[in-house]
């Protein structure tokens, strides 16, 4: 062998070295989302299926059927019934379904489980309950419009096997980011914002937002529909639902003050929206999805649940105060916020009890006691906005704390007004 002979060979050789490594290195380090075993087919929602493509992503979808309660002991993914720690809840809701059956939420996982286990569904249910449990919305609207919402719940149900779960964020073809309610893309469109033109950050909030925000059924046709026409806080939309839009006037009529009363639902977007985090972009990805990493791979965790349990993932990406002490300032939000918030809810408890009397005398001023349940019925929204939201208030604590303040100047004003209608006319 002459010296170039020696040379190609150890050339050749280091030439097979480096493809080598570089092959094993693609092979190991590549990320996972690219390489494809199956097509996931649009209307696939089986978790199953996408999970082939993406492990990682459907490890972390599968751990939301853990049931554990929250590190902060609020909120938590444990099916307990909330009246447990709140009792004023049973008076509030006297005349609704939300009195005998209001649980804790859990995992994306169980949305159709605890739908259909529901003690609030009875025979007259509507399909329009589907809308926030199932990627089968996008289906049932393709093939009927919101003409599903009227259909009973029963016979949609069959067909919505699928709970909450991949398809409801990303369209499988591209697994970009989407949105598939109707009812947020249309609310967003009344505020002038196209949703389809949404930057990637703002879709990283606004897949939550088309289920994580207050609602109400239209009259007579059950359409989904978020009342954000005139803003997103509680005094905006209640001025909103003051003009009986479509001639809905209210949730329902409560059984002893006849308060027709605006039954709240988790308006977590909305809250959060007003907040620091809010204005300041930070969105519900960046807290409850938050990277991980596994042999290498970088990759959005999809285990969506309290972000205190990934704090050093979730927080600390922004945040260089140290575990303790942010975990004690969220702590410290939600203990002032759930002080005040059960102070509200007994006080509302209370003026149901004192309207109730004075309806009960029939010399009392009528006008005064609209008045009063007037002023009740505004008490209990601005109440029911914190506490059907949930983080125990840390979304936005400082607006959540001036809501729940004025809620109990309402319910004390609403307490006066009912003696002063039977008390004026009993003179
Ligand atoms: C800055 C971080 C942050 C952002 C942004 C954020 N959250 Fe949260 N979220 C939290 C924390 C902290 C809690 C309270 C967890 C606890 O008490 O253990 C929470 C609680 C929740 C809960 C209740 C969890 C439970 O255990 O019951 C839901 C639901 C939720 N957030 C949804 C959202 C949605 C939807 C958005 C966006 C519109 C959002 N969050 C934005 C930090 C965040
Ligand atoms: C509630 C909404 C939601 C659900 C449900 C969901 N994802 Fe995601 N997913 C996201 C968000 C948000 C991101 C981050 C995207 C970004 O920032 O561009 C993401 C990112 C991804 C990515 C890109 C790689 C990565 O990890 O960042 C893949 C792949 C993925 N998801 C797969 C899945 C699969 C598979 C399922 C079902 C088992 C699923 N997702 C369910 C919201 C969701
Ligand atoms: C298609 C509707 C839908 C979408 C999209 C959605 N959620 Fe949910 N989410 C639900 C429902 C319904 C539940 C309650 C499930 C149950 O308890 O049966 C829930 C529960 C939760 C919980 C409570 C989990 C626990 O362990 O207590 C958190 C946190 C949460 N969602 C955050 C998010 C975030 C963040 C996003 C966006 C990345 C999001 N959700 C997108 C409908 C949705
Ligand atoms: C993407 C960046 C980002 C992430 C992630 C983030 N924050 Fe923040 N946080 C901010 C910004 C920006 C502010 C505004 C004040 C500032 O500049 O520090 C803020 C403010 C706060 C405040 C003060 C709020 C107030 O009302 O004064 C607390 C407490 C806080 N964050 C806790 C958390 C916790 C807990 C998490 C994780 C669950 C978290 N943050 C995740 C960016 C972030």
């Amino acid at each position: 062998m002459n010296r170039t002979q020696k040379l190609l060979i150890a050339f050749l050789s280091l030439v097979v070295l480096f493809t080598g490594v570089v092959i094993s290195r693609v092979w190991i380090f590549k990320p996972q989302s690219t390489v494809k075993l199956v097509k996931i087919s649009i209307g696939e929602y089986d978790t199953e299926i996408w999970g082939k493509n993406y492990p990682l992503e459907y490890a972390g979808y599968k751990k939301n059927m853990e049931m554990a309660p929250s590190p902060t002991g609020y909120g938590g993914s444990v099916k307990v019934q909330k009246a447990e720690m709140q009792p004023e809840l049973y008076t509030n809701f006297k005349g609704n379904p939300f009195s005998k059956d209001y649980t804790e939420d859990r995992g994306h996982p169980y949305a159709m489980e605890d739908l259909r286990e529901s003690k609030r569904i009875g025979p007259a249910a509507k399909g329009a309950c589907i809308t926030c449990k199932t990627p089968y919305i996008e289906k049932a609207y393709q093939e009927m419009g919101w003409g599903f919402a009227s259909k009973p719940l029963t016979e949609l149900m069959d067909k919505a096997k699928h709970p909450v779960n991949c398809a409801n964020c990303h369209d499988p073809e591209t697994m970009g980011l989407r949105v598939i309610n109707p009812a947020f893309t249309e609310a967003m469109q009344k505020r002038g914002i196209d949703v389809s033109k949404a930057s990637r950050e703002e879709m990283r909030s606004y897949v939550c937002a088309q289920c994580h925000s207050e609602y109400y059924f239209e009259p007579g046709t059950f359409k989904v529909t978020f009342p954000w026409d005139k803003g997103l806080t509680p005094q905006q939309m209640y001025e909103y639902y003051s003009t009986k839009p479509s001639g809905f006037a209210q949730d329902f009529i409560h059984t002893d003050s006849q308060v027709p009363v605006l039954k709240a639902q988790h308006p977590d977007y909305e809250e959060w929206q007003n907040g620091v985090h809010g204005q300041f972009g930070v969105s519900c990805a960046d807290c409850h999805m938050p990277y991980m990493r596994k042999s290498g791979q970088k990759y959005t965790s999809h285990w969506i649940t309290s972000p205190l349990k990934t704090l050093d993932e979730s927080c600390s990406p922004c945040h260089t105060q140290g575990k303790e002490l942010l975990f004690s300032q969220v702590k410290a939000f939600q203990d002032n916020v759930w002080q005040l918030q059960h102070t509200a809810g007994q006080n509302i408890a209370r003026a149901h009890g004192a309207i109730q009397k004075a309806g009960t005398n029939s010399a009392a001023n009528q006008t005064e006691l609209a008045n009063a349940r007037e002023l009740l019925r505004r008490a209990q929204w601005y109440w029911d906005y914190v506490a059907a939201a949930n983080s125990m208030g840390f979304h936005n604590p400082v607006q959540e704390l001036n809501t729940l303040g004025q809620a109990i100047d309402l319910a004390h004003q609403a307490i006066d007004a009912a003696n002063k209608a039977a008390g004026t006319n009993s003179l």
